[in-house]
């Protein structure tokens, strides 16, 4: 049996029709509503993502705007995958591959000792606080202004001047040889590239170009022009260089055997002159290196230029 409602047809109820009109009124204005806020903002939020990312899925409107979180991501970062999914912004370079990982630092060969010609080449490391590791040699100089600021009296019998920063090791060195019964005295230290010109050309003078090559470096190319070098003999004696072998004496064993505990290196000693170092035997001649790298040369059982030319090609 029906109802007296469901007799009447339901679309001629007034009643009724209000309220299916006022439903629909409802739903237009939600509909307008969410145009104004988030269905409208989803086609700028696909913009982030690159449109041609290789291998990447191209990302739709919808799967963007269906993550409220994908709004804070700067322009051009992708998403975090969490968030909107990891076949919606693939990241472009997912995992580490073969091509792109970094490749090892190749290990640098080291460079095989330069030959001993005649050349000028401007020294690397020239910077007066490169004093330490300046390499030269008859190949490498320093520039022909090069001259340390910093020059002040050895303070030691002999005179001359070194870089302030030697004087102490220098005058404790003295101290020491003198204490030791082999006390030293000093003919030569500090020489200017003007000074060179002199020395080298008085030896070509007195024994000629071949033996001068062997004994006294080209202008540019003494280490004495870098102001941390010295020449030494026994206090009171004469000039090593007149004698057999200076290197025998008392003062010349004490050098050396002790010069590296106070920073000085003989630079061209009996082994290895002039093959490696490109002068000939010099017992008199030191230069200062600093205490840790006079050990470390020492150590290293190397000259010093073998030595400065290894760490340089390290
Ligand atoms: N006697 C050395 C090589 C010099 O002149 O510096
Ligand atoms: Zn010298």
């Amino acid at each position: 049996m029906e109802t007296s409602t469901g007799a009447v047809p339901r679309r001629w109820s007034p009643t009724r029709r209000r309220r299916e009109l006022a439903t629909a009124l409802v739903l237009l204005l939600v509909l307008a509503q969410g145009a104004s806020t988030g269905i409208a903002a989803a086609p700028k939020l696909a913009s982030p993502v690159p449109r041609s990312a290789p291998g990447s899925s191209p990302v739709s409107a919808a799967a963007a705007s269906a993550s409220p979180s994908a709004s804070p991501v700067p322009s051009g970062t992708p998403a975090p995958s969490a968030s909107v999914g990891p076949s919606a912004v693939p990241s472009p370079l997912p995992w580490p591959s073969a091509s792109v990982a970094p490749s090892p630092t190749p290990t640098p060969r080291p460079q095989p000792l330069p030959r001993c010609t005649y050349a000028d080449v401007i020294t690397r490391d020239r910077d007066p606080d490169d004093w330490a590791i300046t390499f030269l040699d008859t190949v490498y100089r320093l520039p022909t202004m090069y001259g340390p600021r910093d020059l002040v009296r050895t303070g030691v019998a002999g005179g001359g001047s070194v870089r302030r920063l030697v004087a102490g090791d220098l005058r404790a060195m003295a101290r020491a040889a003198t204490a030791a019964g082999a006390p030293i005295q000093i003919v030569s230290a500090y020489r200017s590239y003007a000074a060179q010109i002199s020395d080298f050309a008085y030896w070509v003078r007195v024994s000629g170009l071949a033996a001068a090559l062997l004994g006294s470096a080209r202008p540019g190319h003494s280490e004495h022009q870098l102001g941390t070098t010295i020449d030494v003999t026994s206090l009171g004696g004469g000039l090593p260089w007149h004698m057999w072998d200076w290197g025998t004496t008392p003062a010349g064993r004490w050098m050396r055997q002790n010069s590296w505990r106070y920073g000085f290196v003989m630079s061209y000693p009996a082994k290895g002159s002039p093959a490696k170092t490109c002068y000939r035997y010099e017992p008199w001649h030191f230069r200062y290196v600093g205490r840790e790298m006079a050990a470390a040369v020492r150590a290293s059982g190397l000259t010093l230029r073998e030595y400065l030319w290894r760490e340089r090609s390290r």
